[in-house]
């Protein structure tokens, strides 16, 4: 059993002692109907259940300037100040310190934000071709005054924070916003004091908004200020030397603490494509644009990628340093016992399992639920809709979905454990029903645990969710049968009041003239040679296997351009395989985070060879390769040595029909009523097991 004695190690914060190291990352949790700027009573309940959940200090998502009104929520007048309080409030009554974030979007101002009135600004005015990210609009330089009136901004959110009752603020000056426009050498192009002559100069902005704060709010009021410990892949970005300079500087001015994080910018082959992230797991995916040793920690496909900037910084400042990124329990207590920081904060860990402080104090890291990184989180969060996490149904739904034992202990029989069949039998053992939960397999998992096997588990884990629901059910007391067939007699046998039917889809089968032939692996007789595998193997021993031998010829064609077709693709790249991915549609990657792994994906297909076509329709498939007429214009012959469908799935009518009317209640659940992703099965189970 691990121990977790040093994040549960009290600790300080400036002048406020903290009751464990576990810290809450500020960042916005989802977006819910405007309300005229007031904060809505979801996002409080959101943040008192974080509290609830025994984290030390909760950092509300952050209070932006210099975006219009219109989504999220404000801060910016003291006509918020009653919101502010209840929110304070609700986080502080669990012994939690709250802190507010407050960043300037400066340059990022998206394209369908600008108007007249309001438009990109930075340290500096910037010629397109100056831009470290050329897909930006150039932003224009600040004058003295401006860049006063911003600074009172700062301090005059501080103050309302404080009379609000919040008994801090972190200051975001890192990814590319205004505030780190002045820190980075690539942005600031000044020639008076805020300019980069000197990490003083480029620091003034902020060590005036610390001065400002600490006037006004005096030393009981915590300041953290989260910063780039580097610029990676930035010329004349900010350097891990000038990071701890900086941050020197903050100490001096004032600063109770320092936040590590990086900007990585990626290399792409179109300059239009050019981004950045602050995910540490996204800068290494689909591996490494370049040699990264030095600048971070590369071990763990970007898992606490961000150490090594914090480390370095902490041994220049006598302030505690926190760090993020992609940080579980386990890495989190590591990372605090060798000294690399004094605290970590957490982000989606949390969103994925609020409760996770007070699990390990109660010595149930095993009820621990983990995030698998999928970054649903951020996808929808940059599309502005509400809180969605792939397996926590409840956040920022916390009073709505709440859960209830059962007034009736009823006998509930899942077929399929796949995601929405396991979340299903969950729910419904822990509302104190009896649960029996049936699969074909030899292994729980269903469709999820095929994919881990193609998908990896560098960037998401899938694995881990699996082994979550593995020991949830068998602490619930749900009977598990595997390995078994369910038919009607079963059902009848069983005698349930309740029968869940959670199956999966079935698969797709393009009607094309060769497609029975030898070379052909539909995706049906894919997964049927996984689940014979997974009889001797485990899924571990099976992705490194792959490594070494699979029946899959040299060169394949991927039919279908979905998510299910792209991350196949990145499968047998990965295994050097020349590949070839064939989507019907205009729409290649269709189901992929749109906003961070879509593109990074694509690009590096691209990168490695691959040839992707949409609007491509397989005609015939022969002896050599596959026949494909393209956007209805050209036919082209691909020699190939195998051909893989990989389909969406379709819903599995047949199935679901088969069990019709066999007990008083019967729900068909997941994939098998209409195939969709994780996120949704999870939700889809959760919802059910939450009401029968
Ligand atoms: C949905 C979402 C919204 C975020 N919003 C913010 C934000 O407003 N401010 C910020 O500093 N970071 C934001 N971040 C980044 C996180 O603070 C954090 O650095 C990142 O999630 C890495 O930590 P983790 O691996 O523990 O999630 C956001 C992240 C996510 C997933
Ligand atoms: S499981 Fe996915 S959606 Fe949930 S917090 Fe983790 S990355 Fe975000």
């Amino acid at each position: 059993m691990p121990h977790f004695k040093k994040l549960l190690e009290p600790g300080f914060i400036g002048p406020f002692r903290l009751k464990n190291r576990i810290l809450k990352m500020g960042s916005t949790l989802g977006f819910y109907p405007w309300q005229d700027g007031h904060i809505q009573q979801e996002v409080i309940d959101a943040y008192e259940n974080l509290a609830k959940g025994g984290v030390a200090l909760v950092t509300v998502g952050a209070a932006p300037f210099g975006v219009p009104p219109g989504r999220g929520y404000l801060m910016d007048d003291d006509r918020f100040l009653p919101d502010m309080a209840r929110l304070a409030e609700a986080i502080r009554k669990h012994d939690c310190i709250a802190l507010v974030q407050a960043f300037h979007i400066g340059p990022m101002l998206p394209p369908f934000l600008r108007s007249e009135k309001l438009e990109p600004v930075a340290a500096s005015s910037l010629r397109k071709e100056e831009l470290p990210l050329p897909f930006l609009s150039p932003p224009r330089g600040l004058e003295k005054g401006e860049i006063k009136r911003i600074i009172e901004d700062f301090v005059s959110l501080a103050v309302r924070a404080k009379k609000a009752g919040f008994q801090g603020i972190e200051i975001n000056a890192a990814c590319n916003h205004f505030l780190n426009t002045f820190l980075s050498r690539a942005w600031n192009k000044r020639d008076d004091e805020y300019g980069p002559q000197n990490i003083e100069n480029r620091a003034r902005i902020l060590t005036e908004i610390l001065e400002g704060i600490r006037s006004e709010n005096g030393r009981d009021f915590l300041i953290v200020v989260l910063i780039n410990g580097a610029e990676i892949g930035l010329k004349d970005g900010i350097t891990p030397e000038e990071s701890r300079g900086i941050a020197q500087v903050l100490e001096k001015a004032g600063a109770d603490a320092i936040n590590i994080r990086a900007e990585f910018y990626f290399p792409a082959r179109d300059p239009s494509r050019k981004d950045s992230t602050h995910f540490p797991d996204v800068a290494l995916y689909p591996e490494p644009p370049f040699p990264v040793k030095g600048l971070m920690d590369e071990r763990r496909y970007g898992r606490g990628g961000w150490v090594p900037l914090a480390h370095n910084v902490k041994k220049g400042v006598s302030i505690p340093v926190i760090v993020a990124g992609r940080l579980d329990p386990l890495l989190a207590e590591e990372v605090l016992e060798k000294g690399f920081v004094d605290f970590v904060y957490l982000n989606r860990a949390l969103m994925a399992d609020p409760e996770l402080p007070k699990k390990l104090l109660e010595g149930r890291f095993e009820d621990v639920r983990p995030c698998t990184g999928c970054l649903t989180c951020f996808d929808n969060n940059e599309r502005g809709n509400p809180p969605l996490c792939q397996v926590n149904p409840t956040l920022g739904k916390e009073k709505a979905l709440e859960v209830w034992i059962a007034t009736k202990r009823k006998k509930v029989l899942v077929i399929g454990g796949g995601p929405a069949g396991m979340e299903a039998a969950r729910m419904a053992a822990l509302r104190g029903h009896q649960v029996l939960l049936c699969d074909k397999s030899p292994r729980l998992g269903g469709s999820m645990l095929l994919a881990s096997i193609v998908k990896g588990l560098e960037r998401e884990d899938h694995l881990k969710l699996i082994s979550y629901y593995e020991r949830q059910l068998k602490k619930l007391k749900v009977e598990i049968r595997l390995n078994l067939t369910v038919d009607r007699s079963f059902v009848e046998k069983v005698a349930p009041d309740v029968l869940i039917v959670a199956v999966g889809g079935a698969h797709q089968i393009p009607s094309v003239p060769g497609i029975g032939g030898k070379k052909v692996l539909t995706g049906k007789a894919l997964q049927e040679k996984l689940r014979f595998f997974l009889r001797f193997f485990g899924p571990k021993a099976l992705i490194s296997l792959s490594h070494i031998w699979m029946p899959i010829g040299k060169r394949v064609a991927i039919i279908g351009g979905q998510i299910q077709g792209c991350q196949l693709a990145e499968f047998l790249v990965k295994r050097g395989r020349k590949v070839w991915v064939l989507e019907e549609t205009t729409e290649v990657g269709k189901g992929l985070p749109e906003v961070l792994i879509k593109p990074r994906l694509l690009d590096w297909l691209e990168a490695k060879g691959v040839r992707i076509l949409s609007e491509a329709k397989v005609k015939r498939i022969h002896e050599k390769g596959v026949e494909v007429s393209i956007e209805g214009l050209r036919d082209e012959f691909i020699e190939v040595d195998t051909v893989i469908t990989a389909l969406p799935l379709l819903p599995n009518e047949r199935a679901v029909k088969e069990f019709e009317g066999l007990a008083p209640e019967v729900y068909a659940i997941g994939d098998c009523k209409e195939p969709q992703l994780i996120v949704d099965a999870i939700a889809a189970g959760f919802n059910l097991g939450r009401t029968i």
